[in-house]
């Protein structure tokens, strides 16, 4: 697409309702991991054992948003976002999973939730971002079903808590993969393996997905109420029936599988058969439990997957080639840039009867930013972003009910097993000196966000003077 497509790219296309802004994870950001009561997280524990994390970082300091969330904020205000995503650590509310509160944790998020409303910053909260007590993995994690009962103390904890003045909640944050990386490939934490971990800890989550859901709707039908889940538009790697079978599984998986669940769908027992030894760990009761109306699904896309049939890979029978190998320029986590990848999803998705509302909940690109002399040059973060919000306006624009757009992510971050490799942020951290400095894409957004109050008068005015 040419230069001036993405220029010409106006907030206003998008309607006075659609909404704009960042994402981010409490264990990504927060540190301070033991301040004010807080117990430890799998990712806490994780993240300090040898091997785990790229060059042996962790998360004990982050951005230190804990103690500068306040400057954080206003920074954001500054830059026209007026909605932010972030996370609550239920090891700060609950240090032991279930049980008790930790004052002090609730008081943070008091503090935050209230300077965001101050600003003018609408707080979208997602219940799990990846962060499980390290309590309660001792006893079993989400491989024992009790994590129903964990789970659910904690939901209603926070929405008693918060429910005044959050109306915008997300169950879970990508169920797929803190599943397959945390508990079948073992490189996220809390690093189990293998498939007798995988299943088990699936149907739970799953169950917990609908059953937060409900919790919410039970305690305030107008709360707004979603989750999230990571997509990646699938294609197969060569024109033949194999890969093209291959493609489907690994669709099922990644982009179907959890959504499908809460819809009533059941298991895809037929394009994967090994998905079967969940039985043993399904109740009569579960048919229902699965199940909830979601008001919207939040979708998280970077990336697409080119895949083929691969007879050697168990369980799924495919892999992907990766991106370099069809020598594509890559962002630096290694993941080509698609963005005709969201617009399919964007439409795969609307096609679902059950699903009524579509956020962008999650985009965005790691590149080598560099900081010289004050500012940070990143066009290609830029491009990035024009390519997927334009593509996203094209959905829209085609009748898809795609209502927001959150960019991936406001400051950089820990990129778990990645450390403080990639950085995703808007705005560029300065780890050693605790700096914020506003990237050059950073500066596209805030200007792009930018609605003059002329444009609002107009409209106004031509509603009024109707006769
Ligand atoms: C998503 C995660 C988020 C962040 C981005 C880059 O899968 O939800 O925490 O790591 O990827």
């Amino acid at each position: 697409m040419e230069d001036n497509f993405f220029s010409d790219l106006k907030r206003s296309d998008f309607g006075e309702n659609f909404i704009w802004g960042t994402s981010t994870a409490a264990f990504q950001i927060e540190g301070s991991p033991f301040a004010d009561g807080k117990k430890a997280s799998i990712w806490d524990e994780f993240s300090h054992k040898k091997g785990k994390i790229y060059k042996g970082q962790n998360a004990d300091i982050a951005c230190d948003f804990y103690n500068r969330y306040v400057e954080d904020l206003r920074l954001m205000k500054s830059m026209n976002i007026k909605h932010f995503r972030f996370s609550f650590s239920w090891s700060r509310i609950l240090p032991d999973g279930t049980g008790k509160i930790n004052e002090a944790g609730l008081n943070f998020y008091d503090r935050l939730i209230d300077q965001c409303l101050a600003l003018g910053i609408t707080p979208w909260v997602t219940l799990y971002h990846w962060d499980l007590p390290q309590a309660l993995e001792e006893k079993g994690g989400w491989t024992n079903r009790e994590i129903i009962n964990w789970f659910s103390e904690y939901v209603k904890v926070c929405v008693s808590r918060f429910g005044d003045r959050v109306k915008n909640w997300m169950v879970l944050n990508e169920p797929l993969v803190f599943l397959g990386a945390g508990h079948f490939l073992g490189i996220h934490a809390p690093g189990r393996r293998g498939v007798k971990n995988f299943i088990p800890a699936m149907h739970h989550a799953s169950l917990c997905q609908a059953i937060g859901g409900r919790i919410l709707r039970d305690f305030d039908e107008n709360l707004n109420i979603g989750t999230t889940f990571s997509c990646s538009y699938i294609e197969a790697f060569r024109d033949r029936e194999k890969d093209y079978k291959a493609a489907n599984r690994v669709d099922c998986l990644v982009n179907r599988l959890f959504l499908e669940l809460s819809l009533g769908y059941g298991y895809p027992f037929e394009e994967l058969a090994f998905l079967k030894r969940v039985e043993k760990y399904y109740k009569a009761e579960d048919d229902d439990l699965l199940q909830f109306e979601f008001d919207f699904i939040g979708i998280q896309n970077y990336t697409r997957e080119i895949v083929k049939n691969a007879w050697w890979i168990p369980y799924l029978q495919a892999t992907n080639v990766k991106a370099e190998k069809r020598n594509l320029q890559t962002t630096d986590m290694g993941w080509e840039i698609y963005s005709d990848g969201l617009f399919h999803l964007l439409k795969k998705y609307d096609a679902y009867p059950g699903v009524k509302n579509i956020l962008v909940s999650e985009n965005g690109a790691a590149f080598p930013d560099q900081l010289i002399n004050g500012q940070v040059k990143d066009e290609e973060r830029k491009q990035y972003l024009q390519q997927y919000i334009a593509v996203t306006l094209k959905a829209k624009n085609q009748g898809v009910n795609v209502n927001g757009y959150f960019v991936w992510s406001f400051t950089d971050n820990f990129e778990w097993a990645e450390g403080y490799r990639p950085r995703f942020g808007l705005v560029y951290i300065d780890y050693e000196r605790q700096q914020r400095i506003i990237k050059n894409s950073g500066l596209w957004y805030r200007d792009f966000l930018k609605t003059t109050s002329i444009q609002k008068r107009t409209n106004y005015q031509s509603i009024s003077f109707k006769s």
